[in-house]
Protein backbone atom coordinates (compact mmCIF):
# COMPACT_ATOMS: atom_id res chain seq x y z
CA UNK A 1 0.00 0.00 0.00
CA UNK A 2 1.56 3.11 -1.11
CA UNK A 3 1.96 5.60 1.76
CA UNK A 4 -1.32 4.42 3.96
CA UNK A 5 -1.41 2.29 6.34
CA UNK A 6 -4.39 0.79 5.43
CA UNK A 7 -7.51 1.15 3.24
CA UNK A 8 -9.42 3.11 5.31
CA UNK A 9 -6.90 5.23 6.42
CA UNK A 10 -6.83 6.12 2.92
CA UNK A 11 -10.71 6.32 2.47
CA UNK A 12 -10.47 8.98 5.42
CA UNK A 13 -8.12 10.81 3.81
CA UNK A 14 -9.89 10.68 0.63
CA UNK A 15 -12.96 12.11 2.16
CA UNK A 16 -11.73 15.09 4.27
CA UNK A 17 -9.70 16.29 0.97
CA UNK A 18 -12.00 19.50 -0.30
CA UNK A 19 -13.61 18.02 -4.22
CA UNK A 20 -15.35 19.34 -6.68
CA UNK A 21 -17.51 17.30 -9.19
CA UNK A 22 -17.75 18.24 -12.74
CA UNK A 23 -19.47 15.66 -14.16
CA UNK A 24 -22.91 14.89 -12.39
CA UNK A 25 -26.09 14.15 -14.38
CA UNK A 26 -29.26 15.56 -12.15
CA UNK A 27 -31.02 13.34 -13.25
CA UNK A 28 -29.01 10.23 -12.82
CA UNK A 29 -28.73 11.06 -8.78
CA UNK A 30 -32.54 9.82 -8.77
CA UNK A 31 -32.12 7.03 -5.98
CA UNK A 32 -35.27 4.68 -6.26
CA UNK A 33 -36.70 6.04 -2.83
CA UNK A 34 -37.30 9.34 -4.58
CA UNK A 35 -38.09 8.02 -7.94
CA UNK A 36 -41.21 6.27 -5.52
CA UNK A 37 -42.00 9.03 -3.35
CA UNK A 38 -42.23 11.34 -6.61
CA UNK A 39 -44.13 8.85 -8.20
CA UNK A 40 -47.09 9.10 -5.79
CA UNK A 41 -46.93 12.05 -5.37
CA UNK A 42 -47.83 12.96 -8.73
CA UNK A 43 -49.65 9.89 -9.79
CA UNK A 44 -47.11 8.60 -12.35
CA UNK A 45 -47.39 4.33 -12.89
CA UNK A 46 -43.86 2.49 -12.00
CA UNK A 47 -42.65 -0.68 -14.20
CA UNK A 48 -41.20 -1.75 -10.94
CA UNK A 49 -43.52 -2.47 -7.61
CA UNK A 50 -40.75 -1.62 -5.09
CA UNK A 51 -37.22 0.09 -4.57
CA UNK A 52 -35.79 -3.17 -4.33
CA UNK A 53 -36.70 -4.42 -7.84
CA UNK A 54 -35.74 -1.26 -9.03
CA UNK A 55 -32.11 -1.87 -7.65
CA UNK A 56 -32.32 -4.86 -9.07
CA UNK A 57 -32.72 -3.68 -12.34
CA UNK A 58 -29.85 -1.79 -12.12
CA UNK A 59 -27.61 -4.34 -14.24
CA UNK A 60 -26.26 -3.07 -17.38
CA UNK A 61 -23.86 -4.29 -20.00
CA UNK A 62 -23.91 -0.96 -21.96
CA UNK A 63 -24.36 2.34 -22.34
CA UNK A 64 -27.68 1.98 -23.84
CA UNK A 65 -28.97 -0.29 -21.69
CA UNK A 66 -28.67 1.95 -18.63
CA UNK A 67 -29.91 5.03 -20.77
CA UNK A 68 -33.13 2.77 -21.73
CA UNK A 69 -33.76 3.24 -17.85
CA UNK A 70 -32.40 6.41 -17.09
CA UNK A 71 -34.81 8.03 -19.24
CA UNK A 72 -38.14 6.04 -18.04
CA UNK A 73 -36.98 6.51 -14.27
CA UNK A 74 -36.64 10.65 -14.95
CA UNK A 75 -40.55 10.41 -15.64
CA UNK A 76 -41.48 11.41 -11.93
CA UNK A 77 -40.26 14.54 -12.80
CA UNK A 78 -42.92 16.93 -13.31
CA UNK A 79 -42.87 20.07 -11.11
CA UNK A 80 -40.39 22.84 -10.38
CA UNK A 81 -40.96 21.21 -6.58
CA UNK A 82 -39.28 18.09 -8.09
CA UNK A 83 -36.60 19.39 -9.73
CA UNK A 84 -35.69 21.56 -6.61
CA UNK A 85 -36.28 18.58 -4.34
CA UNK A 86 -33.99 15.94 -6.81
CA UNK A 87 -30.81 18.84 -6.83
CA UNK A 88 -31.05 19.26 -3.34
CA UNK A 89 -30.85 15.54 -2.31
CA UNK A 90 -27.85 15.55 -4.44
CA UNK A 91 -26.31 18.34 -2.73
CA UNK A 92 -27.06 17.01 0.25
CA UNK A 93 -25.11 13.95 -0.61
CA UNK A 94 -22.26 16.03 -2.24
CA UNK A 95 -21.43 18.20 0.93
CA UNK A 96 -21.06 14.96 2.83
CA UNK A 97 -18.24 13.93 0.55
CA UNK A 98 -16.67 17.38 1.00
CA UNK A 99 -17.57 18.62 -2.17
CA UNK A 100 -17.15 22.27 -2.29
CA UNK A 101 -17.89 23.12 -6.34
CA UNK A 102 -20.57 21.03 -8.52
CA UNK A 103 -20.95 21.48 -11.93
CA UNK A 104 -24.49 19.69 -13.15
CA UNK A 105 -25.88 18.61 -16.15
CA UNK A 106 -28.93 18.36 -16.91
CA UNK A 107 -30.91 17.12 -19.95
CA UNK A 108 -33.89 19.12 -20.98
CA UNK A 109 -35.24 17.20 -23.54
CA UNK A 110 -36.00 14.57 -21.34
CA UNK A 111 -38.48 16.94 -19.58
CA UNK A 112 -40.13 18.80 -22.16
CA UNK A 113 -40.56 16.13 -24.53
CA UNK A 114 -43.24 14.96 -21.80
CA UNK A 115 -44.90 18.18 -21.79
CA UNK A 116 -42.48 19.49 -18.54
CA UNK A 117 -41.99 23.58 -18.78
CA UNK A 118 -37.98 24.07 -19.48
CA UNK A 119 -38.66 27.41 -16.79
CA UNK A 120 -39.93 24.46 -13.75
CA UNK A 121 -37.19 22.02 -15.34
CA UNK A 122 -33.73 25.18 -14.91
CA UNK A 123 -36.02 27.26 -12.10
CA UNK A 124 -36.33 23.76 -9.49
CA UNK A 125 -32.46 23.20 -10.01
CA UNK A 126 -31.30 26.53 -9.88
CA UNK A 127 -33.24 27.02 -7.12
CA UNK A 128 -31.93 24.81 -5.06
CA UNK A 129 -28.16 25.31 -6.40
CA UNK A 130 -28.60 28.91 -5.06
CA UNK A 131 -29.62 27.75 -1.80
CA UNK A 132 -26.24 25.87 -1.64
CA UNK A 133 -24.49 28.58 -2.30
CA UNK A 134 -25.18 29.69 1.90
CA UNK A 135 -23.89 26.79 3.08
CA UNK A 136 -20.56 27.03 0.88
CA UNK A 137 -21.24 24.95 -2.14
CA UNK A 138 -20.86 26.61 -5.57
CA UNK A 139 -21.67 25.87 -9.16
CA UNK A 140 -22.57 26.07 -12.83
CA UNK A 141 -25.44 24.53 -14.74
CA UNK A 142 -24.94 23.01 -17.84
CA UNK A 143 -27.37 21.74 -20.75
CA UNK A 144 -26.55 18.94 -22.16
CA UNK A 145 -28.30 17.94 -26.21
CA UNK A 146 -29.27 14.64 -26.31
CA UNK A 147 -26.94 12.97 -29.30
CA UNK A 148 -29.45 10.42 -30.53
CA UNK A 149 -32.17 13.21 -31.21
CA UNK A 150 -31.64 15.45 -34.24
CA UNK A 151 -29.79 18.79 -34.38
CA UNK A 152 -33.09 20.61 -35.35
CA UNK A 153 -33.97 19.52 -32.01
CA UNK A 154 -30.99 20.83 -30.12
CA UNK A 155 -31.43 24.37 -32.21
CA UNK A 156 -34.98 24.30 -30.81
CA UNK A 157 -33.81 23.61 -26.82
CA UNK A 158 -31.28 26.42 -27.35
CA UNK A 159 -33.88 28.35 -28.17
CA UNK A 160 -35.97 27.71 -25.25
CA UNK A 161 -32.95 28.22 -23.12
CA UNK A 162 -32.21 31.99 -24.29
CA UNK A 163 -34.43 33.39 -21.73
CA UNK A 164 -32.90 31.12 -18.57
CA UNK A 165 -29.14 32.02 -19.99
CA UNK A 166 -28.02 33.65 -16.32
CA UNK A 167 -28.84 30.24 -15.10
CA UNK A 168 -27.06 27.95 -17.21
CA UNK A 169 -23.04 28.19 -17.87
CA UNK A 170 -22.28 25.76 -20.86
CA UNK A 171 -23.69 23.40 -23.28
CA UNK A 172 -22.91 19.73 -22.98
CA UNK A 173 -23.66 16.44 -25.71
CA UNK A 174 -24.79 13.17 -23.51
CA UNK A 175 -26.91 9.84 -24.88
CA UNK A 176 -26.01 7.33 -27.04
CA UNK A 177 -23.06 8.10 -28.60
CA UNK A 178 -21.79 5.29 -31.03
CA UNK A 179 -23.30 6.17 -34.07
CA UNK A 180 -24.12 9.93 -33.19
CA UNK A 181 -20.39 11.65 -33.43
CA UNK A 182 -19.78 15.08 -32.12
CA UNK A 183 -19.71 16.78 -36.11
CA UNK A 184 -23.76 15.82 -36.06
CA UNK A 185 -24.05 19.05 -33.70
CA UNK A 186 -21.47 21.67 -35.21
CA UNK A 187 -23.84 24.27 -36.00
CA UNK A 188 -25.66 24.43 -32.64
CA UNK A 189 -22.52 24.10 -30.59
CA UNK A 190 -21.33 27.32 -32.78
CA UNK A 191 -24.04 29.24 -31.88
CA UNK A 192 -24.05 28.04 -28.20
CA UNK A 193 -19.87 29.60 -28.38
CA UNK A 194 -21.20 32.63 -29.83
CA UNK A 195 -23.74 33.39 -26.92
CA UNK A 196 -20.53 32.86 -24.73
CA UNK A 197 -21.22 29.00 -23.32
CA UNK A 198 -18.57 27.04 -22.28
CA UNK A 199 -18.47 23.87 -24.81
CA UNK A 200 -18.70 20.29 -23.28
CA UNK A 201 -18.85 16.60 -24.82
CA UNK A 202 -18.86 13.37 -23.85
CA UNK A 203 -16.43 11.86 -25.86
CA UNK A 204 -14.53 8.47 -25.95
CA UNK A 205 -16.61 6.90 -23.69
CA UNK A 206 -17.91 4.12 -25.73
CA UNK A 207 -16.81 5.97 -29.20
CA UNK A 208 -14.13 5.82 -30.96
CA UNK A 209 -10.77 8.19 -30.49
CA UNK A 210 -11.88 9.85 -33.65
CA UNK A 211 -14.94 11.34 -31.72
CA UNK A 212 -12.42 12.70 -29.48
CA UNK A 213 -10.65 14.76 -32.55
CA UNK A 214 -14.06 15.91 -33.33
CA UNK A 215 -14.96 17.35 -30.21
CA UNK A 216 -11.90 18.93 -29.90
CA UNK A 217 -11.69 20.41 -33.80
CA UNK A 218 -15.36 20.65 -34.52
CA UNK A 219 -17.05 21.80 -31.22
CA UNK A 220 -13.88 23.01 -29.75
CA UNK A 221 -14.48 21.82 -26.36
CA UNK A 222 -13.62 23.21 -23.10
CA UNK A 223 -13.44 19.81 -21.37
CA UNK A 224 -13.83 16.57 -22.03
CA UNK A 225 -16.41 14.34 -20.27
CA UNK A 226 -14.75 10.75 -20.06
CA UNK A 227 -12.54 10.62 -22.57
CA UNK A 228 -11.09 6.92 -22.05
CA UNK A 229 -10.68 6.08 -25.47
CA UNK A 230 -8.45 9.02 -26.20
CA UNK A 231 -5.82 6.45 -24.37
CA UNK A 232 -5.78 4.89 -28.01
CA UNK A 233 -4.33 7.52 -29.76
CA UNK A 234 -1.06 9.04 -29.15
CA UNK A 235 -1.27 11.68 -30.84
CA UNK A 236 -4.73 12.84 -29.30
CA UNK A 237 -3.36 12.05 -25.49
CA UNK A 238 -0.10 14.62 -26.94
CA UNK A 239 -2.85 17.15 -27.88
CA UNK A 240 -5.37 16.49 -25.29
CA UNK A 241 -2.16 17.51 -22.71
CA UNK A 242 -0.71 20.23 -24.58
CA UNK A 243 -4.08 22.22 -24.44
CA UNK A 244 -4.15 21.57 -20.74
CA UNK A 245 -7.86 19.87 -20.97
CA UNK A 246 -9.83 18.28 -18.48
CA UNK A 247 -11.20 14.72 -18.23
CA UNK A 248 -14.11 14.20 -16.38
CA UNK A 249 -13.66 10.27 -15.55
CA UNK A 250 -16.41 8.25 -13.95
CA UNK A 251 -15.05 4.62 -12.34
CA UNK A 252 -18.22 3.18 -11.49
CA UNK A 253 -20.10 4.18 -14.16
CA UNK A 254 -17.23 2.76 -16.07
CA UNK A 255 -17.42 -0.05 -14.20
CA UNK A 256 -21.23 -0.57 -14.67
CA UNK A 257 -21.24 0.40 -18.13
CA UNK A 258 -18.44 -2.07 -19.38
CA UNK A 259 -16.04 0.47 -20.47
CA UNK A 260 -13.64 -1.27 -18.37
CA UNK A 261 -13.96 -5.14 -16.99
CA UNK A 262 -12.51 -4.49 -13.23
CA UNK A 263 -11.44 -1.11 -11.80
CA UNK A 264 -8.19 -2.61 -11.65
CA UNK A 265 -7.87 -2.14 -15.79
CA UNK A 266 -9.24 1.55 -15.39
CA UNK A 267 -6.84 4.05 -17.15
CA UNK A 268 -6.74 6.86 -14.47
CA UNK A 269 -3.78 5.85 -13.44
CA UNK A 270 -2.38 5.85 -17.62
CA UNK A 271 -4.34 9.41 -18.03
CA UNK A 272 -2.10 11.17 -14.92
CA UNK A 273 1.22 9.12 -15.79
CA UNK A 274 0.66 10.79 -19.97
CA UNK A 275 -0.47 14.29 -18.35
CA UNK A 276 -3.64 14.30 -18.56
CA UNK A 277 -5.42 16.22 -16.41
CA UNK A 278 -7.77 13.54 -15.09
CA UNK A 279 -10.46 13.96 -12.05
CA UNK A 280 -13.13 11.02 -10.82
CA UNK A 281 -16.54 12.18 -10.88
CA UNK A 282 -19.53 10.36 -10.37
CA UNK A 283 -21.77 10.48 -13.58
CA UNK A 284 -25.02 8.89 -12.48
CA UNK A 285 -24.14 7.83 -8.84
CA UNK A 286 -27.88 6.99 -7.91
CA UNK A 287 -27.48 4.21 -11.00
CA UNK A 288 -23.60 3.28 -10.64
CA UNK A 289 -23.61 2.74 -7.13
CA UNK A 290 -21.76 5.85 -5.73
CA UNK A 291 -21.23 9.22 -4.81
CA UNK A 292 -17.65 11.37 -5.60
CA UNK A 293 -16.09 9.79 -2.34
CA UNK A 294 -17.05 6.12 -3.15
CA UNK A 295 -15.63 6.69 -6.45
CA UNK A 296 -12.53 8.00 -5.02
CA UNK A 297 -12.08 5.10 -2.68
CA UNK A 298 -13.08 2.28 -5.27
CA UNK A 299 -10.49 3.32 -7.81
CA UNK A 300 -8.14 4.32 -5.27
CA UNK A 301 -7.96 0.57 -3.81
CA UNK A 302 -8.07 -1.42 -7.16
CA UNK A 303 -4.99 1.11 -8.74
CA UNK A 304 -3.45 1.81 -5.26
CA UNK A 305 -3.29 5.19 -5.64
CA UNK A 306 -0.85 7.19 -3.71
CA UNK A 307 -0.82 10.38 -1.36
CA UNK A 308 0.14 12.20 -4.41
CA UNK A 309 -2.25 10.72 -7.16
CA UNK A 310 -5.25 11.35 -5.17
CA UNK A 311 -4.11 15.39 -4.34
CA UNK A 312 -3.84 15.76 -7.99
CA UNK A 313 -6.82 14.00 -8.86
CA UNK A 314 -8.49 16.42 -5.89
CA UNK A 315 -6.67 19.71 -7.20
CA UNK A 316 -7.92 19.38 -11.05
CA UNK A 317 -11.18 18.93 -9.94
CA UNK A 318 -10.84 22.35 -8.81
CA UNK A 319 -8.42 23.90 -11.74
CA UNK A 320 -10.47 22.16 -14.45
CA UNK A 321 -13.56 23.60 -12.84
CA UNK A 322 -15.24 26.96 -14.39
CA UNK A 323 -14.46 29.01 -11.65
CA UNK A 324 -12.13 31.53 -12.11
CA UNK A 325 -8.76 31.19 -10.86
CA UNK A 326 -9.53 33.37 -7.45
CA UNK A 327 -12.35 31.16 -6.49
CA UNK A 328 -10.27 27.93 -6.98
CA UNK A 329 -7.31 29.27 -4.89
CA UNK A 330 -8.59 28.67 -1.32
CA UNK A 331 -9.68 25.33 -2.35
CA UNK A 332 -6.13 24.91 -3.96
CA UNK A 333 -4.83 26.05 -0.37
CA UNK A 334 -7.17 23.96 1.66
CA UNK A 335 -6.15 20.53 -0.31
CA UNK A 336 -2.37 21.74 0.28
CA UNK A 337 -2.97 21.53 3.85
CA UNK A 338 -3.61 18.48 3.60
CA UNK A 339 -0.71 17.10 2.09
N1 LIG B 1 -26.46 10.48 -19.75
C1 LIG B 1 -26.39 10.22 -18.44
N2 LIG B 1 -25.26 9.55 -18.17
C2 LIG B 1 -24.59 9.39 -19.34
C3 LIG B 1 -23.37 8.79 -19.72
N3 LIG B 1 -22.55 8.19 -18.84
N4 LIG B 1 -23.02 8.81 -21.02
C4 LIG B 1 -23.82 9.39 -21.92
N5 LIG B 1 -24.97 9.97 -21.62
C5 LIG B 1 -25.36 9.97 -20.34
ZN1 LIG C 1 -22.09 11.47 -18.17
Amino acid sequence: MTGFASPAARAAFIAALPKAELHLHIEGSLEPEMMFALAQRNGVRLAFDSVEAIRAAYEFSNLQDFLDIYYQGMAVLLTEQDFYDLTAAYLRRAAADNVRHVEIFFDPQGHTARGVAFADVVGGIARALDEAKGRGISSRLIMCFLRHLSEAEAEATLDEALPHLHLIHGVGLDSSELGHPPEKFARVFARARGLGLKILAHAGEEGPPDYVWQALDVLGVDRIDHGNRALEDDALVQRIAGDGLTLTVCPLSNLKLCVVKDLAAHPLRAMLNAGLKATVNSDDPAYFGGYVNANFIAVADALDLSRDEIIALARNSFTGSFLAPEDQAPHLAAIAAHG
